[in-house]
């Protein structure tokens, strides 16, 4: 690596306070992530719009487009910013390349200003046991999703 990229890794860990080793494992199993997504793995997806509700038919295009989703949409949530804006936030579970297209489609529609969508491949059937500890001792199996640490390109 030459010595100008390595000052300035070196300053990324230490305004993490982590290690070398630490960052460089994060960026591995970032990668490693992302290369699942694009692979069509099933994913999870989060997608975040912000859009004016005046804008003509626009709330009714982008709720009828959800419709067509189906069980794809987990969950929608729905904030009225001020008199104009709104923000939505999408839940969605599915292959990961019909995820990734519905999401572009919802950020490309006329009206929507702001946005974007986090697309996290989970891992295939692959339970761990999860133990709780609140009312004695219990342990479920489910499914593992993994966790990037950056934020995904928008
Ligand atoms: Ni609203």
């Amino acid at each position: 690596m030459e010595g100008s990229l390595l000052r300035e890794f070196d300053a990324l860990v230490e305004a993490r306070g982590g290690t070398r080793s630490e960052l460089l494992r994060d960026l591995v199993r970032a990668e490693v992530t992302r290369s699942r997504v694009t692979a069509g793995a099933t994913a999870v997806a989060s997608l975040t719009l912000v859009y004016d509700h005046h804008v003509r038919d626009l709330t009714e295009r982008l709720t009828d487009f959800q419709h067509t989703l189906g069980d794809k949409v987990t969950s929608a949530l729905h904030v009225h910013l001020d008199h104009h804006l709104c923000l939505e936030v999408i839940v969605m579970r599915g292959p990961s390349d019909e995820l990734k297209r519905a999401g572009e489609k919802l950020l490309a529609t006329r009206g929507v200003k702001h946005g974007g969508m986090e697309l996290i491949a989970i891992e295939p059937a692959a339970p761990h046991v999860h133990a709780h500890g609140h009312d004695g001792e219990h342990a479920h199996a489910h499914a593992k999703v993994a966790r990037p640490r950056r934020r995904a390109a928008r």
